[in-house]
């Protein structure tokens, strides 16, 4: 193709995606307002939680809190522990459901301020973070650093999980976009046989080919809600995305 016209396809294919993006935006931002609706009776007459840009989206702990309930999950891993940990603790406690939770998180003070947060609304009996830092890794992808592997082994000892949130280690620079592709390598042999898997920020390139690598090396088959996280169910499962129209 000339260069001019190669150029012009160019700006034309940055222009869609800018605007697609701006329509997601928007949808994602009526998404959160509608969730964090449904969020309500996990915050009203509990302490304030700051919600902040690093905080998992409203609609997408919505759609992990419905899978709890509708599915029964009782056995949680998550990497990366924040607001996400903290909702998930209080409906357990809320529903007095027979679920627990491990967190995992790189940032030893990050750790340590959420498990405050636990203790002081006396959710340690359900949900604990666990500080295990960053290392080098055999899964890992372009030499990224993922949670040192013997310390992990020694925290879960011989423990299976029926739900894994991978929402760590931070993947938002570019050399690191590929960060969070050991979790499912990892937790492969962990999973129950009904179960779920999740993966935060999908709107992102780094988590978009971790998806195509998973579906590829694991046969499952990865959904996208609210366009920023992908689910994939095994086994049985009901639907638990919050706005049906996702589906
Ligand atoms: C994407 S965040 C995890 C967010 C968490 N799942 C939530 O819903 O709040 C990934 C990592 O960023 C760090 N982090 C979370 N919130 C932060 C904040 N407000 N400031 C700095 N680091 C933060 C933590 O170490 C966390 O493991």
């Amino acid at each position: 193709m000339p260069r001019k016209e190669s150029n012009d396809v160019e700006k034309l294919i940055s222009l869609l995606e800018y605007m697609a993006n701006g329509i997601n935006q928007n949808e994602r931002r009526t998404e959160d307002v509608y969730s964090l609706g449904l969020l309500q009776p996990l915050m009203q007459g509990y302490p304030y939680l700051g919600f902040t840009g690093f905080s998992m989206r409203p609609y997408c702990i919505n759609h992990i809190i419905n899978d709890i309930i509708i599915n029964g999950r009782q056995c949680i891993i998550e990497f990366g522990a924040g607001i996400s940990t903290i909702l998930i603790s209080r409906l357990i406690k809320k529903n007095g459901l027979n679920t627990t939770v491990i967190s995992v998180d790189h940032e030893d003070a990050w750790a340590k301020l959420i498990n405050e947060q636990l203790k002081n609304e006396q959710l340690c009996e359900v949900a604990t973070v666990i500080s295990i830092p960053l290392r080098p890794c055999d899964l890992a992808l372009d030499g990224s650093l993922w949670y040192a592997v013997d310390l992990l082994n020694l925290a879960l000892k011989d423990r299976q999980f029926d739900m894994a949130i991978i929402d760590g280690p931070p993947a938002w620079e570019p050399s690191k976009e590929r960060a969070r592709y050991p979790a499912l390598p990892y937790l492969i042999d962990r999973l129950q046989s009904r179960s779920s898997v999740y993966l935060d920020d999908v709107n992102r390139k780094g988590e978009q080919d971790i998806i195509e690598r998973w579906k590829k090396e694991f046969g499952l088959a990865f959904n996208i809600a609210g366009s920023s996280l992908a689910w994939c169910t095994l086994g049985q499962a009901f639907h638990t995305a919050p706005i049906r129209s996702h589906y």
